[in-house]
């Protein structure tokens, strides 16, 4: 099976979580989108349910394909939200940004009572770093924040490039219209110390380490589908 028709079996697993009537955040992303696919084909037979888009991106593909979408604004509850991830290890913490929609993503999963991830089984690492984390951060003060984010990292053991991201020749703008820096720091044994760090630092707008938030990973590998939870609350997975 190709990546592709892996992140499908996960999409499609997905869905055996969305019951009638509720509220759902939509993810960002190659895997999100095939779960926006099939949720269209079943809101076309008749599954009632309303949407929160975690980027325009995916807004757009929700209305091409007819999935009823409100706001956070009207709807500042959600029952549940489906996304992929750049990488995630078993205690369920994850890297997301890949996308550059990890400011919105991280909002609407924080005001869903769940957090169903769906991916294929390369983006599953013992531990988190070899995909660079995506770091949002306002354009005012951009090298002097990236100097922070490099001595923060420095004071926790981690060192590498922070290449802000690019793309058509300018620089990449997201949706709430800041900037994204990758860091490359290779593996990331403390996550909740560079979270932290991060969140110290005034121009870091949001970054992509996602702690204590997904409550499920759906994970679709050559050998099947493999389901892994984690109780809400309990980042480092310890019961
Ligand atoms: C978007 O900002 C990201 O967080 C995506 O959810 C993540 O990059 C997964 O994307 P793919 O499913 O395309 O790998």
């Amino acid at each position: 099976m190709d990546a592709k028709a892996l992140k499908i079996e996960a999409a499609r697993a997905a869905l055996t979580h969305v019951r009638p009537g509720m509220r759902l955040g939509i993810g960002t992303g190659s895997t999100a989108e095939e779960f926006v696919r099939l949720l269209a084909e079943r809101v076309a037979g008749g599954l009632a349910i309303v949407g929160v888009p975690t980027s325009e991106r995916t807004a757009k593909l929700c209305q091409e394909l007819g999935v009823p979408l409100t706001t956070l604004e009207a709807t500042p509850v959600l029952d549940l939200t489906i996304d992929g991830a750049d990488e995630l290890d078993r205690n369920l913490t994850l890297i997301k940004g890949g996308g550059g929609a990890l400011l919105r993503e991280k909002i609407v999963a924080a005001a869903s009572g769940r957090m169903v991830v769906i991916a294929d089984a390369s983006k599953l690492v013992d531990m988190l770093g070899r995909f660079p984390l995506p770091i949002e951060v306002n354009r005012f003060g951009l090298e002097a924040t990236r100097t922070a984010i490099a001595m923060a990292a420095e004071r926790l053991g981690l060192a590498g490039t922070i290449t802000l991201r690019m793309t058509g020749g300018a620089a990449f703008v997201t949706d709430g219209g800041h900037l994204i820096l990758d860091a490359s720091f290779g593996r990331i044994p403390d996550p909740r110390a560079l979270s932290d760090a991060l969140h110290a630092i005034p121009g870091v707008v949001e970054h992509g380490l996602f702690l204590g938030m997904a409550t499920t990973a759906i994970i679709a590998g050559a050998g099947g589908i493999t389901t892994l939870d984690r109780p809400r609350g309990n980042e480092h997975g310890v019961v």
